[in-house]
């Protein structure tokens, strides 16, 4: 604790826990991708890798909190560099003019909490299903044989009933491009906090954040964008259906008739 307080009293300090939390971040968001773009594969994919992570409690519960930590530590150390920086130069550059500065650098703070809010949109939305944000109904109810076998949660058609919803879709998509614009300069401001900056360096450092923030951002915009062009939109009409149905949610079973005991078993679909 004492060591995190020392850090914490130097900028310096600072800006390596901007930076290494910035770097988890930069793992967590490309790893999420990764796992997003099995979106394209047949519907089994993302479920299986959904439902394989659920059953993972300590694994899961561990990187959550690894994560919140990480968020935390980047937006207090971010908004007390920025409140240090206006309190070292409170006038500004004479002119207005911004040395050095790009369009991304200077809206750094605000493209990071219009992520932030998206962050808390899109956990109410996917993680903790809230029905009334999603434009379309109760998500915790879509279920699907995995395999043909167990029923689970159906995180494919979940995801394509959400991006049908033009609204979330351009949402996600605005919040995407401002990711873009945070890492294009996160990334490399990154390398200058870890001191890996010199004159050879600097411009494939700049070039490379360029390349991998507009990756992310192609992944990330490119499952909106087929959703809405008609991806996975066979199965999701068949999903559509479990959303008018009464029940709990995803465990719900057929209550067993007396006198229709075939009918008793029969797992929602
Ligand atoms: C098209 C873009 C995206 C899609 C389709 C997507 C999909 C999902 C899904 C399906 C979940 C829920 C997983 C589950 O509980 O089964 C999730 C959780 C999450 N997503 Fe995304 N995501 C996208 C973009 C992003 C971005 C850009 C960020 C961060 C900047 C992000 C951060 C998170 C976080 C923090 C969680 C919670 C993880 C957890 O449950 O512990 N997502 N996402």
């Amino acid at each position: 604790m004492n060591l995190l307080y020392n850090i914490w009293r130097s900028t310096l300090g600072r800006k390596y826990l901007m930076a290494l939390t910035g770097l988890a971040l930069l793992g967590f968001v490309t790893g999420h991708l990764v796992g997003n773009l099995q979106v394209f594969g047949a519907p089994d994919l993302i479920n299986g890798y959904a439902h394989f992570l659920k059953g993972k409690p300590v694994l899961l519960w561990g990187a959550r909190l690894g994560l919140l930590g990480c968020v935390g530590l980047h937006i207090a150390a971010g908004f007390s560099l920025v409140a240090a920086n206006r309190a070292a130069r409170p006038e500004g550059y004479a002119g207005g003019t911004s040395y050095g500065s790009t369009f991304a650098s200077r809206t750094m703070p605000f493209s990071g909490l219009v992520i932030l809010a998206f962050v808390i949109y899109h956990l109410l939305h996917f993680t903790a299903l809230q029905p009334g944000i999603n434009g379309v109904g109760d998500f915790s109810k879509l279920t699907t044989p995995l395999g043909g076998g167990e029923p689970v949660p159906d995180v494919y058609a979940m995801m394509v009933l959400g991006f049908q919803v033009w609204w979330v879709s351009l949402f996600y998509l605005i919040a995407q491009g401002l990711l873009f614009l945070h890492l294009s300069h996160g990334v490399s401001s990154m390398f200058q906090s870890l001191g890996l900056r010199n004159q050879v360096w600097w411009p494939r450092i700049t070039l490379l954040a360029r390349i991998v923030s507009l990756a992310i951002f192609l992944g990330y915009a490119s499952i909106p964008v087929a959703i809405l062009s008609g991806l996975g939109r066979e199965h999701a009409t068949k999903a559509r259906s479990q959303l008018t149905q009464a029940g709990p949610g995803p465990k719900a079973i057929v209550a067993p008739v007396p006198g229709l005991a075939s009918v008793g078993k029969e797992v929602v679909r």
